[in-house]
């Protein structure tokens, strides 16, 4: 069984570049089905999701030429096949739920099944259904699949409250309402710099959107054109990095580094006592000795990100007091505290959040990663421990992470994957 093993304490040095953005790339790989010109994409990080959604458009007829050593990818979807997609893709990966958009452009109903709750708690799409229904859409369900078909004309533009920030309902949308006939209002729509990156490649396939806060003003067009485009880097690899340095009282420099999104992840290192010099893309994180408890919500953007707060409870262990650390977003994602307790950390998990003693000298052992962030916190707190631990299903950090491992090692970490 393969698994990751590592040395610890580690002390790392050196510079790293930030890969592109995963939860950027599958949204924009779906939004290349609302053309029949060619899409070209750079700055593509070579993950096992990326390969996944490639590998759905790829069966539902789509040309997709992937080049991975130069992180490029061409789609070209002049033809579709009128085939479903298939479910165990869409099971496995909920960003593939996105592709339902496109589909319902290209060929005016879709059957799905409906994505399931998932190891960080309930995943629900009411708000991706109601928000398509107000668009015109008529939603079958018939539990585990779910159709969806459009009126003859299409969709039709609307004005649509969300009532909770989602990205993916935000996402699912703004794809449906590119092509659908006349002026769609988006109020409460998430600001996630996800969401900015699907704005920027949509408008640069022709649409018009104005955005004033969280709401989108979205100008439908009959046709969209290809486009050229570049992921933008992973704000939550570069997030990881950050306070893996921290974890392991290190120094690091990291380059591409997108700042303006790392605003809450900037302000939580500075308060742990992290010095943060930067200059343009490039920033460096020197840790102290001596890191501070802390009191923080994972909440949507702005807001520190739900996809750090594992990694931050890892951090937070090492810390020199008790922190308290909530999540908003996805209240239940506390279900890998139990595997950083196998390595001494004492956390007691409550509703919604967990209090971290904190003082405590971490000891490596066997842990398993449950999930993708998950598995990035148990490799940090294995940094920060001291002897060897060992991860099994590693297979859910390279759905996320380019080569941790091999970042890792090139900082001077004792880190290797064995089969
Ligand atoms: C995306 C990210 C994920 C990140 C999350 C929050 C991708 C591929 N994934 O997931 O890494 O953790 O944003 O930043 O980009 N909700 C509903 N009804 C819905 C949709 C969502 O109640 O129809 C709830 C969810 O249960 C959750 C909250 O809204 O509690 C946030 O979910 P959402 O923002 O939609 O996350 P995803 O888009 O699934």
């Amino acid at each position: 069984m393969p698994t990751i093993v590592l040395q610890g304490p580690a002390h790392l040095r050196g510079t790293l570049s930030v890969d592109g953005s995963k939860n950027a790339a599958l949204p924009s790989f779906a939004a290349s089905l609302l053309t029949t010109e060619p899409v070209h994409f750079r700055n593509v990080p070579p993950l096992q999701d990326v390969s996944q959604m490639l590998g759905a458009l790829r069966e539902l007829g789509a040309d997709v030429r992937s080049d991975p050593a130069l992180l490029e990818v061409s789609v070209s979807s002049k033809f579709l096949l009128d085939l479903e997609p298939n479910p165990d893709r869409i099971r496995k990966m909920r960003a593939s739920f996105l592709l339902l958009a496109p589909l319902l452009w290209r060929r005016g109903r879709v059957t799905l099944p409906l994505p399931g709750g998932c190891t960080i708690g309930p995943r629900p799409v009411d708000l991706h259904l109601k928000g398509l229904e107000a668009l015109g859409a008529e939603v079958r369900l018939q539990p585990p699949m779910i159709h969806v078909s459009t009126p003859l004309d299409g969709l039709r533009g609307a004005e649509i409250d969300l009532p909770y920030p989602s990205v993916g309902a935000t996402e699912q949308l703004l794809l449906a309402s590119s092509l659908a006939c006349g002026r769609t209002i988006l109020h409460g729509a998430a600001t996630e710099p996800e969401v900015s990156a699907l704005v920027a490649l949509l408008r640069s396939m022709g649409v018009t959107i104005d955005r004033h806060e969280d709401t989108l003003v979205i100008h439908g067009k009959s046709e969209l054109r290809g486009t050229s485009y570049v992921i933008p880097p992973d704000r939550i690899e570069a997030g990881t990095l950050l306070l893996a340095a921290v974890a392991t009282r290190s120094e690091l420099t990291l380059v591409n580094a997108p700042i303006p999104d790392l605003i809450a992840v900037l302000d939580v290192l500075e308060a742990l006592g992290a010095q943060l010099p930067f200059l343009d893309d490039t920033l460096s994180i020197a840790a102290p000795q001596m890191i501070h408890p802390l009191c923080v919500e994972a909440r949507p953007f702005p807001g520190f990100p739900t996809d750090l707060q594992p990694i931050l409870v890892a951090t937070l262990a090492t810390a020199d007091g008790e922190s308290t650390v909530r999540d908003s977003v996805f209240p239940e994602r506390f279900g890998y505290v139990s595997e950083l307790n196998r390595l001494g950390a004492g956390i007691i998990g409550q509703h919604s959040h967990v209090i971290i003693p904190g003082k405590r000298a971490l000891t490596g052992g066997p842990v398993t990663a449950g999930d993708l962030r998950a598995g990035a916190a148990l490799v940090i707190a294995g940094l920060s421990a001291s002897g060897t631990t060992t991860i099994l299903d590693p297979h859910h950090i390279d759905r996320g992470y380019v080569g941790l491992e091999q970042k890792l090692s090139s900082l001077g970490a004792i880190i290797e994957r064995q089969p």
